[in-house]
């Protein structure tokens, strides 16, 4: 049976989580204000930053040491502006402590622009100077607090943890580009939430965390991360701002009364902290 905690607040502080508790971080925070999705959330880019901050802080504090923080994340374009959010984030994750380990890219496919179709300019206006690409790719940056002492594990738990080689060999998980599928942002459960795809908190957990063990989720969104975890037989922790969010996570992590396939004894506490 599996675990799982859903916290409505803010991830700027985590108190509710104890020092050294989980044993992986995966998330996808806000891009700035991004269009579509953050428009005017932060009143300037230093205000973001700072939550950016409080949150690798935290991470660092509640995560077990020599485990690994994923942060997906990209620079992005605002009002003509283009924010240099990741080399941003990577510095804030070192300052707190962390080593920063690998970036993976996130290939979306062909045919996925949302924000713009910059390139167009060029279209219009043949010449030099003209060019401004469309992004297909996201960022997917990996942190890790200290050294992990692999002795640590007992034998069980790295059987019951075994990953399938063929999966990991097939699918190019070796590589740092990573093409994956993403989620519309008019699908049922996801609309207007900017959701990461499951495929990626499904390679995280299997790559970085045994069975048994707890991945924490600070901008839990629509609840992917928590429910992935669910399936693969891990603990979860979510932490979302939005309260209105809350019956969408318990529905798509399958708390939400009705039968389901997921284990029936696994468990889910609600902790409101707004
Ligand atoms: C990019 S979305 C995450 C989507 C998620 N990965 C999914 O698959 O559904 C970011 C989420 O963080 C939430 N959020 C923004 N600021 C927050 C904060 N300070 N603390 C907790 N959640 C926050 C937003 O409401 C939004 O749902």
């Amino acid at each position: 049976m599996t675990k799982h905690k859903l916290i409505i607040g803010d991830c700027s502080s985590m108190k509710e989580i104890k020092d050294e508790s989980v044993q992986l971080m995966v998330t996808s925070s806000p891009y700035f204000n991004a269009p579509f999705d953050y428009e005017n959330l932060y009143s300037s880019y230093d205000e973001y930053l700072k939550v950016i901050k409080s949150f690798a802080e935290e991470t660092y504090r509640v995560l077990a040491k020599g485990r690994i923080a994923v942060l997906n994340i990209d620079d992005m374009l605002v009002k003509g502006e283009k924010y240099p959010i990741v080399a941003d984030a990577t510095r804030i994750f070192i300052d707190a402590g962390f080593k920063y380990r690998d970036r993976i890219i996130w290939k979306k496919p062909e045919g996925y622009v949302r924000i713009s179709r910059r390139s167009g300019v060029l279209l219009q206006h043949p010449y030099p100077m003209y060019f401004y690409p469309d992004n297909l790719l996201e960022n997917i940056i990996i942190f890790q607090k200290g050294n992990y002492d692999y002795k640590s594990i007992s034998k069980d738990i790295k059987e019951e943890s075994l990953l399938d080689k063929k999966e990991f060999q097939e699918n190019k998980w070796f590589l740092t580009l990573w093409e994956m599928t993403n989620v519309l942002p008019n699908a049922a459960l996801e609309k207007g939430i900017a959701a990461f795809p499951e495929e990626l908190p499904y390679r995280f957990i299997k790559l970085f965390l045994y069975k048994g063990d707890t991945v924490l989720d600070p901008f839990a969104g629509s609840g992917t991360t928590m429910k992935v975890a669910r399936e693969l037989g891990r603990n979860s922790i979510g932490i979302e701002i939005k309260e209105e969010l809350k019956n969408i996570i318990l529905q798509k992590v399958g708390f939400n009364g009705q039968t389901s396939f997921f284990n029936q004894e696994d468990e889910i506490e609600i902790i409101f902290k707004i």
